[in-house]
């Protein structure tokens, strides 16, 4: 046999098994240099062999492929629910009522884990991974094998022997709580809205467009379910045994129980046990293990006779309120905090919880000392679920919204149709005015490296920047005044406002903050408007014109041009060289791709130069940065990448892609 394929078996073989060691047994054998070694000796073998191409090779788990849209499945056997219940007795008499329709015999139960992330359904032909297919509406669902591939831990060839030729398994995709708090940290630092749980955060990586960032997001799956016609054993744990030596992650939670002692102890077990568990779980599930007993017990109309769901019950704490503080946004908007006594809910120290607005603090009739309960059911930002008021102090006040800015003492305004209240002194309210340095120099709108919320807070303290246009007057000097300011990071600042002058006209209308114009509707304006000067000089009739623009939002663009200071604003940002017009050529061709990731570039390259690929990002929706950090997603690698950038990438477990990976990611 040729000794060129043999090779690229062997490494094919081998990167599968370090995979499984890393990703399912947490034990791994080589270090990650040598994994990445033979990745690159594999990656370059097929590049050079592509006769050898093979789909499931493990250099396809980047997710360089691009779908569009999903082609949806029927599912082989429908995706049922479990029937639930959050009582312990609930659960025994699950257990009595099986044994007795099962007339009496014993029937061994076993007990795992429900995992709360999204449900998944894959199907393995001749020991290769076919086809993976989402829960969907239970009888059909998307077809989302491009993604599921880059999920490390799922098996794409199978190991050892004994799989039946053609089967399902079914099993959750999960965001470990590690992965899922980086994921909100970058979300929250380039103000993206955050997701409120794992199972959210999987859910929506799962059905995203581009493989590659789903690879980029550290998904994972837990595996309980095997279908099909001649499996290995005829009851439901060896099968699930079988399966973890083929490679899939079976949690080794998952238990044989023999009654219903068995049954409560695991209950009472795990209801604590959990936290420790590096996922989220909503609660237990228990199931008859003989499948000729569950063939017996059938199903009902919506699930398993045979199964059932033990739900644990949402945390809740009881703590005293100390007061409540508002906060001022960007825009104005006043949020109510609770701030409390410190108490422990889920493994983590509360404080503060949110209070929304003025319509929930009356809902909630809550006093001065209240004590109060505070949740957090699967979500991950707190909230007051409710008031003990049996222990309310005598004479204590209810809490009163503010009726003035807390910061500059502006009375404030309630727009009309809207719950929240707002400080309408824009331009000279301290935390207005910072947050909108930040929002300027955010990831999605300017993407001016090195500034972040302490610099912007820190420039206007010093009196050094006010609006956006102030930034762009900062010197090396001025900012090494700042505390904590050495040369390499005033360097940073000034080639992050370099690069800042290259942002298309669309992004810089978004950082503009002006209210209600979001990024979809500023990207919009931009286009149709084509530049700052036409969209200032367009009556209130142009705007309704425009797509996605009503009454509310002409209304903020009028206001917005109306004031002296912002055109002044607007004058200085135009000498300072910022894109205030589409450049012919911003709109062909421009995509979303990338969804915002950002890329650095660094090596010589082959198929296009440097430039252009700085081009290609940002017209793809990505952004360009100069240096590698945590907030990296990609570094496009060329040739000749310099060794300290590939270690520091590699430590900081960032994704390294090469040219032609790159322009597969964009679809060229
Ligand atoms: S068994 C016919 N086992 O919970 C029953 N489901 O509420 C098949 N889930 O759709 C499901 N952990 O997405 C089963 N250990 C586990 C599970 C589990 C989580 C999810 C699954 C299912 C939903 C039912």
């Amino acid at each position: 046999m040729n000794s060129i394929a043999n090779e690229i078996n062997q490494l094919r073989d081998d990167l599968n098994r370090h995979n499984h060691k890393y990703y399912v047994e947490n034990s791994p054998e080589i270090s990650d240099r040598e994994f990445d070694q033979m990745m690159k000796r594999l990656e370059a073998l097929e590049r050079e062999h592509p006769e050898f191409a093979d789909p499931l090779s493990p250099t396809r788990r980047v997710g360089s492929d691009l779908t569009k849209g999903f082609e949806q499945a029927p599912h082989i056997y429908p995706m049922l629910s479990l029937g639930n219940t959050y009582s312990i007795e609930e659960v025994d008499d699950w257990v009595k009522r099986t044994e007795t329709a099962l007339s009496g015999q014993q029937s061994a139960i076993v007990g795992e884990m429900k995992f709360d992330g999204s449900g998944i359904s894959l199907i393995y032909e001749h020991g290769r991974l076919v086809r993976a297919v989402t829960r969907g509406d239970g009888e059909k669902g998307d077809v989302v094998t491009d993604n599921v591939k880059t999920i490390r831990s799922i098996p794409l060839v199978l190991n050892g022997s004994g799989w039946p030729e053609k089967f399902e398994i079914r099993g959750e995709i999960v965001l470990p709580w590690e992965a899922f708090d980086r994921l909100n940290a970058d979300r929250e630092r380039n103000e993206e809205p955050l997701f409120a749980n794992p199972r959210n955060a999987a859910a929506g990586t799962i059905k995203m467009q581009t493989p590659a960032i789903v690879a980029s997001r550290g998904l994972d799956a837990y595996f309980y379910y095997l279908l099909g016609e001649d499996l290995p054993f005829d009851n439901h744990y060896d099968n699930m045994m079988a399966a973890r030596q083929w490679g899939f992650k079976v949690s080794d939670a998952m238990t044989l129980l023999n009654d219903i002692d068995d049954v409560d102890r695991y209950i009472n077990y795990w209801d604590t046990a959990r936290k420790q568990l590096p996922v989220a779980t909503d609660g237990l599930v228990f199931k008859i293990n003989s499948l000729r007993q569950q063939l017996n017990l059938g199903f009902t109309a919506k699930s398993p006779r045979w199964a059932i769901a033990y739900k644990f019950a949402a945390e809740r704490a009881l703590t005293r309120l100390r007061y409540v503080s508002f906060d001022v946004g960007r825009l104005g908007n006043i949020t109510p905090v609770a701030n409390l006594e410190p108490v422990l809910l889920s493994g983590t120290v509360v404080k503060r919880a949110s209070l929304h607005n003025e319509d929930i603090i009356r809902s909630l009739d809550i006093h001065d000392n209240d004590m109060v309960y505070v949740e957090k059911g699967g979500e991950i930002i707190p909230k007051i679920t409710g008031v003990d008021k049996d222990k309310r102090q005598a004479g204590s006040q209810p809490i009163e919204f503010v009726s003035h800015c807390p910061v500059c003492h502006t009375p404030l305004v309630r727009v009309e149709g809207e719950a929240a209240w707002v400080c309408p002194n824009r331009y000279g309210c301290a935390p207005q005015i910072i947050g909108r340095i930040e929002h300027y120099v955010g990831r999605r709108m300017m993407n001016i490296d090195g500034i972040g919320d302490e610099t912007a807070a820190a420039l206007y303290a010093a009196g050094f920047v006010r609006t956006p246009a102030d930034l762009y007057d900062l010197t090396p000097d001025r900012l090494l005044k700042l505390e904590g300011f050495g040369p390499r990071s005033a360097e940073r600042v000034m080639e992050g406002l370099e690069a800042s002058r290259g942002v298309p006209f669309d992004r810089v209308l978004f950082a503009l903050s002006i209210p209600y114009v979001g990024e979809t509707t500023a990207r919009k304006i931009a286009r149709a408007a084509g530049s700052i000067d036409r969209l200032a000089a367009m009556s209130h009739t142009e705007l309704m014109g425009l797509e996605d623009v009503g009454p509310r939002i002409a209304d903020s663009i009028i206001e917005f041009f109306a004031d002296a200071s912002n055109r002044d604003n607007i004058e200085r940002l135009r000498r300072a060289g910022v894109q205030l017009e589409m450049a012919s050529g911003d709109e062909e061709g421009r995509s979303d791709t990338l969804g915002g990731k950002s890329f650095v570039i660094s090596g010589v390259f082959s198929l296009h130069s440097r430039d252009d690929y700085k081009k290609m990002i940002e017209m793809n929706g990505g952004k360009n940065t100069s240096s590698i950090s945590k907030k990296t997603d990609f570094v496009l690698a060329g040739e000749n990448m310099g060794p300290a950038k590939l270690e520091k990438a590699t430590n900081l477990g960032i994704k390294i892609i090469d040219e032609r990976q790159f322009l597969e990611m964009i679809g060229q």
